[in-house]
């Protein structure tokens, strides 16, 4: 998408041949950085500390952290370990694994001397197979946002509330959750979007916020607190979401916080609408609540919030009790029941088994 008058996406590969470019997401909304990466442990440090985040492009990311590790040693023992360094950096979403195994599995087929630019090809046709499957959601989410205005005054904006940050920040290019948002925008339906802040890290007030004020979409932040009153009071006409793991049964992991939004919708028969590409799918996994590793991260990112002050500075702040000890998983799950649908590449699914595997048959 758009940066002033530049389309970048969030990922790209450099012209040197070795190392990528990422927008650093730690500065935004104040300061636009771009950094370069040219070493695995690089790559390891940008997803585990949140230079880059969201579901789908960390799966990307890793992937030209593969083709590093291939520039510098092609060897399967090579391939192995930094399948291992790289799938530990962050838990809970499943594109990572599922790009560190389809470069691996596809690598594992060349002989050595073909790997390294076999990878750097591969990681770059993942990438824009990431901007494909974004723009195809946005196509299927586009029609449930015009569904909604048709029963609505004309001009009439639909009002869509989000959490957390599942715009092209999170991947590649268009996003996911916001893919219909800005593909309803090109097509001049009104909408409106209310923005949760998203708690501890504030993907929502410093990137969403970012993203939808970079593209004009109207939009207005509120506290994570806040989306079940406005619901009670029909201001809400759809959420949606992203994920970061999505089970074969329907059920969806995704930033914290959004199991009580699913929950508040479902009171106030507010449909709940889950935006995936197939990637973030876990075929192995059928109760997320029982099987998805939820990752617990720094208690100090409860404690401490960032941003700018007055003099410019961005700089970060404590906002409870030195001696108050915090608590931060970073991910919840929304059983399939409070799901209305799951909106794929390839259309909207129930959230169900039986669902997913109409959509996607060659599951099984
Ligand atoms: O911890 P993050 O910022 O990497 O969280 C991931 C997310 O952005 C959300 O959970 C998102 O809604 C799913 S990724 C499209």
């Amino acid at each position: 998408m758009n940066v002033g008058d530049r389309h970048y996406r969030t990922i790209w590969p450099s012209d040197d041949g070795r190392s990528v470019e990422i927008i650093d997401q730690r500065w935004l909304p104040h300061d636009f950085r771009i950094e370069k990466i040219d070493t695995v442990a690089g790559i390891a440090t940008a997803i585990r500390d949140m230079w880059v985040r969201g579901a789908p492009l960390i799966g990307v990311t890793a992937a030209y952290g593969v083709a590093m590790q291939m520039a510098d040693d092609p060897s399967d023992a090579a391939l192995d370990a930094v399948w291992a360094t790289l799938h530990e950096t962050r838990p809970t979403a499943i594109n990572l694994r599922w790009a560190l195994n389809e470069m691996q599995r596809f690598l594992l087929t060349l002989p050595l001397a073909e790997r390294a630019a076999a990878a750097y090809r591969r990681a770059g046709e993942i990438a824009d197979e990431d901007v494909g499957l974004n723009r195809a959601i946005g196509a299927h989410g586009l029609e449930i946002i015009k569904a909604i205005a048709a029963r609505k005054q004309p001009g009439e904006p639909v009002n869509i509330l989000t959490h957390c940050n599942a715009g092209w920040l999170a991947t590649v290019d268009y996003g996911t959750a916001t893919a219909p948002i800005y593909l309803a925008t090109e097509a001049g339906i009104p909408v409106h979007v209310y923005v949760d802040e998203t708690r501890p890290r504030n993907q929502g007030a410093q990137l969403t916020a970012w993203e939808m004020a970079g593209h004009g979409v109207p939009h207005t932040l509120i506290v994570d607190n806040a989306g079940g009153h406005l619901m009670q009071r029909g201001q809400i006409d759809m959420v949606v979401v992203g994920t970061d793991r999505t089970t074969a049964d329907g059920d969806v992991c995704n930033k914290i916080g959004t199991y009580l939004k699913a929950l508040a919708a479902d009171d106030n028969d507010v449909p709940f609408y889950v935006a995936l590409p197939s990637p973030t799918i876990d075929w192995t996994v059928g109760d997320g609540l029982a099987e998805i590793p939820i990752e617990q991260r720094s208690p100090d990112e409860v404690s401490l919030v960032w941003g700018k002050t007055a003099s410019g500075e961005i700089a970060q702040v404590r906002v409870s009790p030195e001696a108050t000890p915090a608590a931060n998983p970073a991910f919840d799950v929304t059983p399939a029941r409070l799901v209305t649908g799951l909106i794929t590449e390839r259309g909207v699914a129930t959230a169900s088994r039986e669902g997913l595997r109409a959509m996607f048959p060659e599951r099984g």
